[in-house]
């Protein structure tokens, strides 16, 4: 099929490992695993599973969440302290625009994920940059 506009960012090109944008190897990914999981959800939820969702997110896939996160990392989260987002730069955008007012500071590692520095100027915040090593941000850099 002729595509005037891509499906994807990234073009694979034999014989090159293109490090600029950190794009998964698609091997990797789980195109069988979300294939099932996507016959099954629609085996058990029909067409609720298209229509406009509850909205912090599914609610089974929230009650999921909410036992994993016990199990795995020991909290237990209630229900309603978990929301479904559609990926970073959704969640990031709606972190910023909860917490966050046109014109604060926010401090941002040096380097900073280049997608989270457009989502965070157009909020529109001031961007300072703070030196980061492997821990991650350099605490002492934040005196002076
Ligand atoms: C290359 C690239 N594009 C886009 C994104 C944005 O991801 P999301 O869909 O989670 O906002 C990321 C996140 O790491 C990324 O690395």
């Amino acid at each position: 099929m002729d595509q005037s506009v891509p499906l994807v960012q990234f073009v694979n090109r034999p014989g090159v490992i293109d490090l600029a944008w950190g794009h998964p190897d698609p091997d990797l990914l789980p195109v069988e695993g979300l294939r099932n999981a996507s016959a099954r959800v629609f085996e058990r939820y029909g067409a609720d599973a298209l229509n406009y969702g509850y909205a912090a997110g599914p609610g089974p896939l929230i009650d999921w969440l909410c036992g994993r996160l016990s199990d795995v990392d020991g909290r237990a989260a209630t229900p309603d302290q978990v929301v479904i987002s559609a990926g970073t730069s959704q969640a990031l955008d709606q972190v910023t625009t909860l917490f966050t007012k046109p014109g604060d500071v926010v401090l941002v590692e040096s380097p900073t994920y280049h997608l989270a520095v457009r989502i965070l100027r157009d909020h529109p915040l001031e961007l300072v940059p703070i030196a980061a090593d492997e821990d991650g941000v350099r605490v002492d850099a934040l005196h002076g």
